[in-house]
């Protein structure tokens, strides 16, 4: 299946939507996809199984974001503590990967008229050398698209990115290139893999389960959250608009709180900032090379 699907709603879901649309339509929405193995046993058919009818769905899923007018969509597909899982179900979440990312150059033509950019989060040292390609290829050649923003999780932890911002900081320090005095949650935020992005207005995470697990813990301060007590094969239009709309409610008595992470940056802050970022992109370019 292909990262967008096309499959067309029904008038009752345009409906529903343009209703919707009457209201704020948050602009960053984060999902925990969870519910993949549980769906697998419930079906009596192979993990692996599981995991492909999950990508199925993010598919669908990126399809109604885009009908909504969502502009930039966050998905965990893999956290760092998934390495934990038996050899065989990590192989298969990695050939998967690999299946996916090298299926988005084939749709090449298509994600660029839909102007998408794909970015994928998280600590890809972790990787194999083949899927690091990949990914970094893919994400140099949809880095131009504005119309809507992919990030995928991918061998993520919300604990592991803040202690890497936090590193990247220290080794600015030691080497002069920023003082202890410019250290703040601002800086903390630009130094995240997220730093490119606002933070998500609207979680969602189904399955049931009423945690974060790792995911996006900085970032989600804020955040609604939404828990859905299906499956993640099983979510569907209406379980979006649901929490599209618990979005909506939530949003009189927040008021949309202003982000308290303004805060004044300098010369050599913005430097800085701006020397990570290019520095992370040239490391993506020797991935994609
Ligand atoms: C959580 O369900 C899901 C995952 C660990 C993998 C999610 C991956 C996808 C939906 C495919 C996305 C792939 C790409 C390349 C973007 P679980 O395995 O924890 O299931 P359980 O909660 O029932 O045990
Ligand atoms: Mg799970």
């Amino acid at each position: 299946m292909s990262w967008i699907s096309e499959n067309s709603l029904s008038h009752i879901q345009k409906f529903c939507i343009n209703v919707l649309k009457c209201g704020s339509i948050p602009n960053h929405v984060a999902f925990i996809m969870d519910g993949n193995r549980r769906y697998a046993k419930k079906q009596h058919v192979a993990k692996a199984e599981g995991h492909s009818k999950g990508f199925d769905k993010l598919s669908d899923c990126l399809n109604w974001c885009l009908e909504l007018g969502i502009k930039e969509v966050t998905v965990y597909a893999f956290s760092i503590e998934n390495f934990k899982r038996t050899k065989d179900e990590v192989d298969q979440l990695m050939d998967l990967a690999r299946e996916k990312f090298s299926r988005l150059f084939e749709e090449k033509d298509k994600l660029m008229e839909n102007g998408i950019c794909i970015r994928v989060i998280g600590n890809l040292t972790l990787l194999p050398d083949d899927l690091k390609k990949l990914i970094a290829r893919a994400m140099i050649m949809t880095k131009d698209n504005k119309n809507a923003i992919l990030n995928v999780a991918f061998s993520y932890t919300s604990r592991d990115e803040i202690a890497n911002s936090m590193m990247t900081i220290v080794e600015g320090a030691k080497q002069g290139k920023i003082e202890v005095d410019d250290i703040n949650e601002s800086l903390i935020s630009h130094c995240l893999y997220t730093n490119l992005s606002p933070n998500p207005d609207l979680l969602i995470r189904t399955s049931g389960e009423v945690r974060l697990s790792d995911f996006l813990l900085w970032q989600c301060a804020n955040s609604q959250i939404f828990f859905a007590e299906v499956l993640w094969p099983e979510f569907n239009i209406w379980h979006l608009l649901q929490g599209v709309f618990y979005y909506q409610r939530g949003l009189r008595s927040m008021q949309m709180k202003e982000d308290p992470n303004v805060q004044e940056e300098n010369f050599r802050i913005r430097k800085f900032v701006s020397d990570l970022n290019e520095r992370r992109w040239r490391q993506l370019e020797i991935y994609a090379s």
